[in-house]
């Protein structure tokens, strides 16, 4: 799969998907030739070509060659200061003060598989699976060394990138940033995708055309952020869901970050991405090295939905590890929405009651069982059950779900500490503070140094006591606030810079070494919601909780943005109660249910209160997502139309087996429109010749109380083949309703 050619110098990186070719130039320059649909070989078709570009300057070994200059030179990992005015990959500060250094191509190593990064969350990937390159270049005056690393998959248009930065000097250098990928290509003819937010509104797609300059999609919270996701795609202009030639860029890191583009004079486009470097800093002592994240990069000609298919693919069999990896994930209740901090063991009790009577596999208890929180103002830290409110202990809520056939969860907020609880009390310089300047409070609450091994120990430690204390099944981790004041009372003045990025490589080792210890616990990641949705959280918890905000039709956006990088079995989706808490929205019991399948499937309302008739239609709701839950958990997924795109009104999502012979299908139109078009929904990889069966179909429930559903045109039992739903396409009844939601289930004959 990788090739090097001595004479051009070629490297290139080659499946049935993709190629990536680069050059080695001069034996000294690492440039980048070509990324894209696979070639039989790359013979240079592309030619540079000479030309003499003003105020581009040469470099020292070529002064009288006035067309050779790094400035016009499409490079992989370009250095700063040598007459290359375009963003460069790395910075550094020597012990001179300059922050210029010159690299020249070394060595490579081809190997097959794919080499941990200690320390980081990575794709991981067996012998026959994948194969990696490693560049070396070092610094001609020997202050450094960097390799470069490459992964190809075999089977996906996949590339995994990162760098190492290594001190080979005598003397210490400072980083002032390192990129985990950087690259050229040669035009801007594309739009610039990314994933915008805020907390409840995560993750919203933003297409905008690649401008001249700098254009940066960012993160300097100090995770990954409900703001802005750490994932940026280019497309071709005339890209749509389905066609057109897509880059994707998505970071396996949870800590802050930076996506640049930059368009320069010439028409080319630079784009790199990583750690973010605004307060980066990394001191490496002689011999020391620093290795920078991973980025997944994937190349699409088929569009959004190319690029999804495959993030999809690695996220869940390179990223995703553990005994749930595969596993189809439990249905859960979650007492949150249903009584926030306001519960005893009677009402957690009356909610496994109801919760086993319905179907449901899983009781989480949220926020509020330690210390003696009774509010969000106290506790953290003291992972300790309160008696008060849980009289028969945690030994006793766990057996008494046990009992009820339900397996039992507890939420967590480890990196967290609150003022009134006896951790702070003890050791107020754990938590992350600049000392003499006062703590920004946020939700009360202050951020744990996690850069510091006796604070992970403690971490560590005492959740482990609790997780051995009772028979626990799940764990809910939250982060429920960004970093401010970022330093650590622990690391000397030249260190205070990596203090942000010392944190998150401790949140890793914290998780690294708990989920090993609980192998047999689900890990969910929450963060207010889905503020550190990212590939490096999934590398640890397999799901995490995509939103604070349940309502049915903002999930909409919510799911079908996190869907553009993340498959639907990684998403937690609950159904709530209405009006909604946090958008006081009435959407019927349906659309909510549908709208949660498509995701990690669960309840978050006081169930106990819940009607008959609606009690009811979610045993009816759960017993068919029983049913499809292989499909929706495990299958490929496809969007039909997105809450992005058009009027912004209607959402079509399809979920297709892993061995092709059930379909799902699902509709959702938000306000019912007068003088209305009929819909007609095109499904997506269907087999043409098979026949499939409509088996099971929920129309649109008109109101509330509407609990019938009731169908004006029912196909059910009725047999099509794949052509025919896949070109003439499924008409959707008549709407008459806002907020409505449909579900088909077709099975292959
Ligand atoms: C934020 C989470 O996203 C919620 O689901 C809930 O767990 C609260 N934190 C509890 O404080």
């Amino acid at each position: 799969m990788i090739t090097f050619d001595e004479k051009t110098g070629i490297f290139h990186l080659k499946n049935a998907y993709t190629s990536y070719v680069l050059q080695l130039v001069r034996n000294k320059y690492l440039l980048h030739r070509y990324w894209g649909r696979p070639l039989r070989a790359f013979r240079d078709s592309t030619p540079f070509q000479a030309i003499d570009r003003a105020f581009s300057p040469q470099p020292a070994a070529w002064p009288n060659e006035r067309t050779f200059s790094l400035d016009v030179l499409p490079q992989e990992y370009p250095a700063y200061g040598h007459g290359d005015y375009r963003l460069p990959a790395y910075a550094v500060r020597l012990s001179n003060g300059t922050t210029v250094t010159e690299l020249a191509y070394s060595s490579y190593k081809i190997k097959a598989g794919k080499p941990a990064l200690r320390g980081l969350p990575a794709a991981y990937a067996k012998a026959d699976e994948a194969e990696t390159l490693t560049i070396s270049l070092n610094d001609t005056k020997g202050a450094l060394g960097i390799e470069l690393s490459y992964t190809i998959f075999a089977d996906q248009p996949v590339i995994a990138r990162s760098a190492r930065i290594i001190n080979t000097g005598s003397q210490p250098v400072e980083l002032l940033s390192a990129a985990s990928f950087a690259m050229d290509f040669a035009d801007h003819d594309f739009d610039r995708l990314s994933l915008y937010g805020g907390h409840a509104a995560e993750r919203s797609l933003e297409r905008v055309p690649l401008m001249h300059g700098i254009q940066e999609t960012a993160s300097r919270r100090g995770a990954s952020s409900h703001q802005q996701s750490p994932f940026l795609a280019l497309a071709r202009r005339e890209a749509t869901e389905m066609s057109g030639d897509v880059y994707g860029f998505s970071l396996v890191w949870s800590g802050e970050f930076s996506f640049r583009t930059e368009v320069e004079q010439f028409g080319s486009t630079r784009v790199l991405g990583g750690i973010n470097p605004a307060e980066f800093r990394w001191h490496l002592k002689a011999g020391e090295s620093f290795q920078t994240p991973e980025a997944l990069m994937t190349f699409s000609p088929d569009g959004f939905n190319g690029m999804s298919q495959a993030f999809h693919h690695i996220v869940r069999e390179h990223i995703v590890r553990g005994r749930h990896q595969h596993a189809l994930r439990p249905i859960l209740v979650n007492n949150w929405e249903a009584t926030y901090f306001d519960f005893d063991d009677e009402k957690i009790d009356k909610l496994a009651d109801c919760a086993a009577d319905l179907g449901i596999e899983l009781l989480v208890l949220d926020d509020g069982w330690f210390g003696h929180r009774n509010d969000d103002n106290t506790s953290l830290g003291d992972w300790v059950i309160n008696t008060k409110k849980l009289k028969k202990g945690l030994n006793g809520v766990a057996d008494s779900a046990h009992r009820r056939g339900l397996k039992f969860g507890l939420w967590f907020e480890p990196e967290m500490v609150s003022e009134d609880s006896d951790l702070y009390r003890v050791h107020p310089d754990w938590t992350l503070h600049v000392p003499n300047y006062p703590a920004s409070y946020s939700r009360h609450q202050l951020v744990l140094d996690l850069s510091r091994e006796e604070v992970r120990d403690y971490i560590v430690t005492s959740v482990s006591k609790v997780l051995h204390s009772a028979p626990i099944d799940y764990v809910k981790w939250d982060f429920n606030r960004h970093l401010s004041e970022a330093f650590s009372a622990a690391l000397p003045a030249e260190r205070q810079g990596e203090t942000k990025t010392r944190f998150v490589l401790g949140l890793y080792d914290v998780l690294e070494r708990l989920t090993k210890a609980f192998p047999d616990i689900l890990f969910e990641s929450c963060s207010g919601g889905g503020g550190r949705f990212d590939a490096g959280m999934l590398y640890y918890m397999p799901q995490t909780w995509a939103s604070d905000n349940t309502d049915a039709v903002c999930r909409l956006a919510i799911q079908s943005g996190t869907s553009m990088v993340f498959p639907p079995i990684t998403m937690g989706a609950h159904v709530s109660v209405t009006p909604n808490h946090q958008m006081g929205r009435t959407t019927s019991m349906q659309t909510r249910a549908i709208c949660a399948m498509a995701g990690d499937f669960g309840y978050e309302l006081d169930i106990t209160r819940m009607s008959d008739a609606e009690k009811q239609q979610v045993r009816d709701h759960i017993a068919l997502y029983k049913k499809i839950r292989p499909t929706l958990q495990l299958g490929r997924f496809y969007r039909l139309l997105t809450p992005f795109a058009g009027d912004r009104n209607e959402t079509a999502w399809e979920f297709v087996s892993e061995d092709d012979k059930q379909v799902v299908l699902m509709y959702f139109k938000t306000l019912a429109t007068p003088a209305t078009p009929i819909r007609t929904l095109n499904l997506q990889a269907l087999d043409q010749e098979a026949e499939y069966e409509l088996t099971t179909y929920l129309p649109a429930q008109r109101t509330s109380m509407d609990f019938g559903g009731e169908a004006r045109s029912n196909l059910v039992g009725q047999c099509f083949y794949g052509d025919e739903l896949m070109y003439s396409g499924l008409s959707v009844e008549k709407i008459d309703t806002d907020f409505a939601g449909f579900l088909w289930v077709f099975d292959r004959k």
